[in-house]
């Protein structure tokens, strides 16, 4: 039977069922003692790990054992400049943000200009070029510093990577990209040999310091498949495996499918004039009742609700609070309006103080940006 859902690296659909992609993807759940050894290291612990935001992984328990060995790892991470970012890329740079301080290790940056020019009929090569830069901006802005963190957009790093993404070229078959990506004939030639590129990176400390360097990926799950292949080549090439952390998705403001940069009215964007944001959330879909009277009786249902999902996700960090929030809507205390207009309030702030360091950011860039 036909599965209701589809996650790849370039469509999400339908209510998604995060445990059955861990099966289907074969990765595994981060359990309670993994969590418990994430906690230990880090000397708090993180309410996305909490809440099973970030939920699933490949060998993080390896690349654990080898930083505890005194084993130095890097991080990388990326965006596909298809657009300008939206509130659902943040989530999982804001926890890179916090690994790497907890880990004080380097952090690559990928800018995919080439992939949004192959898979995207609209986008020209300078679209995805300048959309790359725009995107840099709002990465820097959430704080990183250029003494560690690198950025590269892929067409100007080519140099650099393609000695690497051939290695693994050469590894993959045509047969194995149709599998995993459900490519067919007709598929550029372009977005066949695309996940090469991405696979590059993973290897890229390892190629700068001439020994294995061991790397880990934070992203959400949808990224995952991009990877499973990489790391079936990785030992073939005298590689380490990367490792990697997932995170679920941040849903749009319609409900269940997530924010996606096509339906701009469902989605954030840090580049949003805070008052049209406001205004997005106010047709935000919730989990209210269908009368104020109902929800006074019965409550609402913050399961299904989008207003609900901000405040998890990213708004709320602390637990009580959002236990609160919960509270309130299931008890049929606060309305809907209310909700929305708090976190209408939270999204304002953050946009108002983002866009400030976003423009700081313009004067930083070149200290990231990683040249051949
Ligand atoms: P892209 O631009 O689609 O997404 C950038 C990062 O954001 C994650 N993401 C989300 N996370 C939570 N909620 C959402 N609604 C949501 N939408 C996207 C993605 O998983 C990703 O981590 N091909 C990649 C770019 C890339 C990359 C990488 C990503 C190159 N190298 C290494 C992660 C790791 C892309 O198009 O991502």
């Amino acid at each position: 039977m036909a599965d209701d859902f589809t996650v790849t690296p370039w469509e999400v659909k339908g209510k998604i069922d995060y445990d059955k992609l861990i099966t289907d993807f074969g990765t595994q759940r981060i359990d309670g003692s993994l969590e418990k050894r994430l906690e230990k290291q880090f000397g708090e612990s993180h309410y996305m790990l909490r809440r099973k935001i970030f939920y699933s992984h490949r060998d993080l328990g390896w690349i654990m054992d080898r930083h505890e060995k005194g084993e130095k790892f890097f991080l990388y991470t990326g965006r596909g400049p298809s657009g300008h970012t939206h509130f659902g890329h943040i989530l999982p740079w804001l926890f890179t943000k916090y690994l790497q301080e907890k880990f004080g290790v380097n952090l690559y940056f990928q800018l995919t200009d080439d992939e949004k020019y192959l898979f995207n009929p609209d986008l020209s090569p300078d679209d995805t070029k300048r959309l790359a830069y725009e995107n840099a901006l709002d990465f820097i802005a959430l704080g990183f510093e250029p003494k560690n963190t690198k950025i590269f957009l892929d067409t100007e790093y080519i140099h650099t990577l393609y000695g690497i993404a051939i290695k693994v070229a050469k590894r993959i078959t045509f047969s194995t990209t149709k599998a995993v990506f459900g490519f067919t004939n007709s598929n550029n030639i372009g977005s066949i040999f695309y996940t090469s590129i991405q696979a590059a990176p993973c290897f890229l400390e390892t190629e700068y310091q001439k020994k294995n360097v061991p790397c880990m990926i934070p992203c959400a799950i949808d990224q995952d498949p991009h990877f499973r292949v990489c790391r079936d080549v990785a030992p073939l090439l005298g590689y380490y495996k990367p490792s990697l952390i997932h995170c679920k998705l941040l849903p749009s403001l319609s409900g269940e499918v997530k924010m996606s940069s096509s339906v701009p009215e469902t989605t954030i964007f840090t580049t949003d004039e805070p008052m049209a944001a406001i205004k997005k959330i106010k047709n935000t879909f919730t989990g209210g009742a269908v009368s104020v009277q109902e929800q006074r009786k019965s409550g609402g249902n913050p399961d299904i609700c989008s207003v609900y999902a901000y405040y998890n996700f990213l708004f709320e960090p602390d637990d009580a609070k959002l236990a609160h929030i919960r509270a309130e809507c299931t008890g049929g205390k606060t309305m809907c309006g209310e909700c929305k207009e708090r976190l209408a309030g939270c999204v304002a702030k953050f946009l108002t103080e983002h866009q400030k360091k976003r423009e700081k950011a313009k004067d930083r860039l070149e200290d990231f940006m990683l040249r051949d």
